[in-house]
Formats: structure tokens, sequence, C-alpha cells
């Protein structure tokens, strides 16, 4: 069977990487994919970016199912385009990705359908939405209404900040389309956690737990960034709180757009923030909706996958979601990010990657901004590699991964030397046992 994931980041190659050890599956296509998607086994790239090239495509080879991996596509209604041509493809339509693409959509949503969130407002006029944080005082949050490309939610500690990122986004156009309206919201407290599912439209069937790092320094300091590092399991993630998330969270959202007529179909990834304290009853609230797995928790996600995840993703398609199953690695997988020089800026491109391990069955280097050159690898973007290693505890997955960190250099690489810190807490290491 031929499959074809689309995307090209690290994502993208964790998805191929582990569609390509289905039993079933004879080759991967990945569009564009990246410099670890042009080599790997059975993974091949091939160049198509338009729904209608890759629909095209999937018709002309044969291809049984397509995957999405990043939200630009699928805001643009590739899902609407391959259906209209009853082909096989997993994600949510253009009207569901709204979850993710726009911010006062999403809210609106949860509030309709009492899931719970950050209180908000949302804005068109910059004197209001001034007045609107005069009246409610720092700190507070600050979101472009559309995809921003993670540049688009500004963390005000201070009322200048937040008076300078609404001018930022209603004032200058700097953000376009994506800042003409923006939402204002609570500034809420806690941990966060990602808890991604797939849907059918009716049936769910919860991922692996993960956590990410997206400050771009140590100690969580530094710009916001895609994404620095992230584990599987979240240690935070008690069955417990596993059980709350799906009853308050998960099953009213999957509900909610099928009674809105807009049945969700895809992986769906809620953005959580989890109160502190031992309140079994403690707040846990949406902080957002992707419409997509995250990147990059599902590098350590994909590496925990025991059973075979075509059958899981058929049964997606299919509506039949209630008879899959995933059976998870009980080890932690963890995964440590190698970003360029500049990253989160603009960053370098161009610089060649050096020491590249072979792949073993307990450590992994997915690629994400790479291209092959030759004989060489070279970085091509922010998020160059994402290196995963799987342990018997988050110290072990974590001690494997630096391992492999340290062979491999490319120059201006940047990186966090503290992925899982918060699973390593001497609190949480004692609470135990945690969910999936
Ligand atoms: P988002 O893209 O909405 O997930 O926001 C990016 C990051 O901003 C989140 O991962 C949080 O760290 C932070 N954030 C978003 N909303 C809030 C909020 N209401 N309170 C505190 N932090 C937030
Ligand atoms: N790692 C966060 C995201 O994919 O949105």
């Amino acid at each position: 069977m031929k499959l074809l994931v689309i995307g090209s980041g690290g994502r993208e190659h964790a998805l191929a990487w582990r569609l390509a050890r289905s039993p079933r599956v004879h080759k991967v296509y990945v569009a564009p994919g990246n410099g670890g998607t042009q080599h790997g086994d059975l993974l091949e790239n091939v160049p198509y970016t338009t729904a209608e090239d890759l629909a095209a495509f999937v018709q002309r080879e044969g291809v049984s199912l397509t995957v999405v991996g990043p939200e630009a596509p699928l805001a643009a209604g590739v899902v609407d385009v391959f259906r209209a041509q009853g082909l096989k493809i997993f994600g949510p339509t253009k009207a569901a990705a709204q979850l993710e693409s726009s911010k006062d959509y999403a809210k609106a949503f949860m509030e309709r359908h009492g899931i719970p969130t950050a209180r908000y407002q949302t804005f068109t006029d910059p004197a209001q939405a001034h007045a609107y944080v005069d009246a409610e005082g720092a700190p507070i949050v600050i979101k472009a209404d559309g995809l921003a490309a993670g540049k688009g939610v500004v963390v005000a500690m201070t009322l200048e900040e937040a008076h300078g990122a609404i001018d930022a986004m209603l004032g200058d156009g700097s953000l376009g389309d994506a800042g003409a309206r923006v939402v204002i919201e609570e500034f809420l407290t806690g941990e966060e956690a990602s808890f991604i599912v797939m849907c059918d439209g009716r049936n769910v069937l919860a991922l692996a737990t993960s956590q990410d790092h997206k400050r771009l320094q140590d100690g969580d300091q530094g710009p916001n960034t895609g994404g620095m590092g992230a584990y599987s399991p979240a240690p935070i993630v008690t069955p417990e709180l596993h059980h709350r998330i799906m009853r308050e969270i998960i099953l009213p959202t999957v509900q909610g757009m099928s009674r809105d007529g807009i049945p969700y179909t895809g992986f769906l990834y809620a953005g959580l923030m989890i109160a502190a304290g031992d309140d079994p009853d403690r707040p846990i609230k949406t902080l957002e909706f992707n419409c997509r797995m995250g990147d990059p928790e599902t590098q350590p996600i994909m590496m925990r996958v025991k059973s075979d995840l075509l059958e899981a993703l058929e049964h997606a398609v299919d509506g039949t979601l209630d008879q899959a199953d995933i059976v998870w690695d009980r080890r932690t997988a963890l995964g440590v990010v190698l970003a360029a020089h500049n990253y989160p800026n603009p960053p370098r491109t161009g610089d060649v990657i050096k020491g590249l391990p072979t792949d073993t069955e307990d450590a992994v280097v997915f690629h994400a901004a790479t291209r092959i050159e030759g004989n060489e690898v070279q970085t091509t973007g922010g998020r160059v590699l994402c290196v995963t290693a799987l342990g018997d505890s988050v110290r072990i997955a974590r001690e494997r991964a630096y391992e492999v960190v340290n062979q491999v250099h490319f120059d201006g690489r940047q990186y966090r030397s503290d992925i899982g810190w918060r699973a390593l807490k001497p609190s949480q290491q004692k609470s135990g046992k945690s969910g999936a």
C-alpha cells in the first residue's frame, strides 16, 4: 500500500517514519518533505504543494490514504478537494480547521458549548481594545485572530506591553490579515500539556499525552518558539485528569462541532493549562485548539507507538475509530530540537550538518529544516532536527537524547539543555503513575 504525508517538518518525518513500519505499507511519499524523508527507508519526497497537484499525484500513483501534517494546507481546504474526488484523507475540512485558523471562532465555539477556556473579548477597533486592557489590567494575553505561525500571541506582563501588542496587531498591520482582529483574554497560570486525539466525526481515540517547551532558552526563558523539545507521556496528566479532559473538553468539542453541522475529522490538539496544586477538581482550561498534531510533540509520540498506526488511520477515515486502539510503549520518549542560528528570528540557512548518527531502535534523529546537497546535509530553516530517544524513565530518555545531540554539529546550532525538567521535578517523580 502507498501512503502520502503532506508537509515538510519534523512532525511529518516522524509520521512517515512510523507509517513506513506498518507491515502493509511499501511506500510513504512525503510532499514536499525534507532531507530526512528523502533518504529514509521506504520514504520518498515528491515536490507537489497545491491541493490540486497533490490530488492528481494520488490518483496517478494509486496512493491509498493521505495524512496532512501542518495547518496551512488544512486551512486552505486540501481535505475538501480530496474528498470531492473521492480520495481518502485524514484531516479536518476547511470549515472544521477554523478551530485553529480563527481564535475568535474557537473562543466563540467554546463559549457556546460550555468548554472551559480563559475569559475573553474580540476587537477590531484599537481604541476599544486599549480601553478593555486598561479596565482589565495586566498580565493579560493578546492574540491575533488568524494563523500567524506562532507569532500571534503576546503574553503581556505589563499594560505597556499589552498596548504595544494591540498597536502592532491592529495598528500597523504587521501581521496582515491575521491581526485584523484580536482576541484579548484572561492570563492563566498553571502547567501546560498537549492533549492530542484522533477524531472520525463522532468517535475519539486519545493519543499519548505530551508536553512541549515553547521558550527558546533553559528555564523557560527567552522568546516563544514553535517548540524546542517535547516528551511523552506528560506525568501531570494522571489517569483522573485524563478522564476529566476527555469529559470536559474533548468530547464536548467533538459533539459541539457535530451539532454545529461541521463534524470534526482529523487530529485535534488541545493546548491545556492545568491549574497548580493537587486538588482533583482544579481547573483545566483550553488555551488553544490546533487542527493537527503538534511539532515537536509528534516526534516522541510516534516513537512510542507500538501497534500499526495505519490501522488506526484506516478506522479514522472510515468512521470506525470506536473499534481502533493504539498500543503504547510504556517507556518515555523525549525529543530535543536543534535550531538554526538566529531562530526564532529569520534563521541562517545553508549550514552543513555533521555527525548525524545511524538511527537505532531507541534513538532517532527526525529532520525538519534540512536538505541534501550532494554528500552534504544542510540546514534550510529554523527548527532543523529533533533528536528523539526512548528510555525507561524521563532521566534515561533524556540522557540518551543528549548523547546523540552531542554528536551532531552545525554552526550556530541552538538547543535547550533542560528538556523534560518538569517531569523530573521531585514532586512529580513521587506522584507515580501517569496516563498514556
Ligand atoms: P497559543 O498559540 O494560543 O497556544 O499561545 C501560545 C502560548 O502562549 C501558550 O502555549 C501559552 O504558553 C501562552 N498563552 C496563551 N494563552 C494564554 C493565557 N490565556 N494565559 C497564559 N498564557 C497563555
Ligand atoms: N508545539 C506546538 C504546536 O505544534 O503547536
